[in-house]
């Protein structure tokens, strides 16, 4: 299941960080979001034991790590990695990076981090609850959860039109066939949700569910070069009508 969704990343990533160009200046949360620096979420984060989970690039990891965190990012995409590898070099940070699915986080150990974080990666999954449970187990007590997601009211209007044509309760597998301008097809897969799902996945597992941020449109884009892509994705009277990204932010209390 994971396996056309890190072929996706694979053969999208350098075209994604070339007009990404996602700056390491304070961690990002997604399209028309504001940064760390300004929401405030993670506290300081020096000395702490971070995961980001679908670390991408590694540009949240690397903010971490430049101002003194412990970090580690997995991700599924070697290519992403080795982005990350590179960008982490260029910036002289520690980060450690490691090939993975956020699916299975056996490897580390329960009770030991401070954050997991992820920016936009966990609409990569088809069972949020599952993975929510290990984020859980590998933070500790008064640990904090943050992550950023496509906002599931904005993915239900078509960008073109302005107007709903997707249903919001059609849940679970989306599947996207692009053609490339060399005409290649790739198969781009994600899974939608309601807010209610993911809300009551952070319940179920046992997570205080301390915040939701639901942006308001904010002017500056820097983050992303203008492309056309972009454009048609997110054009901005539509994102000034509805927010494209949700943030969740929750806490290991127990
Ligand atoms: C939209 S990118 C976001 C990357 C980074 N968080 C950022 O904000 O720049 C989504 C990332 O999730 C990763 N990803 C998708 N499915 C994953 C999985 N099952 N386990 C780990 N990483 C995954 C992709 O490889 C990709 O790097």
């Amino acid at each position: 299941m994971t396996k056309e969704i890190e072929k996706w990343w694979n053969e999208v990533s350098s075209g994604y960080q070339k007009d990404a160009q996602i700056h390491t200046r304070s961690a990002h949360y997604g399209p028309y979001a504001p940064d760390e620096n300004k929401l405030k979420l993670l506290g300081t984060v020096r000395g702490k034991k971070i995961i980001e989970i679908g670390c991408g690039g590694g540009q949240c990891s690397i903010v971490f790590a430049k101002q003194g965190a412990k970090c580690t990012g997995i991700d599924i995409s070697v290519e992403q990695l080795k982005f990350a590898e590179k960008l982490a070099k260029r910036n002289k940070v520690k980060v450690k990076f490691v090939h993975g699915i956020f699916q299975d986080l056996n490897q580390f150990k329960s009770n030991s981090y401070d954050i997991v974080f992820s920016a936009f990666a966990l609409l990569y999954s088809s069972d949020i609850l599952s993975i929510f449970k290990q984020v859980y187990r590998i933070l500790k007590k008064n640990g904090i959860f943050v992550f950023s997601l496509n906002h599931p009211f904005y993915d239900t209007v078509n960008p073109k039109t302005f107007k709903i044509e997707n249903r919001y309760f059609k849940t679970g597998k989306h599947i996207e066939i692009e053609t490339w301008p060399d005409g290649t097809k790739h198969k781009f897969v994600m899974y939608k949700r309601k807010v209610s799902d993911i809300f009551n996945a952070l319940v179920k597992s046992k997570f205080f569910v301390e915040k939701i941020i639901e942006p308001l449109y904010v002017k500056k884009q820097k983050a992303w070069r203008v492309k056309k892509i972009w454009k048609e994705i997110y054009p901005e009277k539509l994102v000034k009508l509805i927010g494209p990204t949700i943030i969740f932010k929750a806490k290991k209390i127990k």
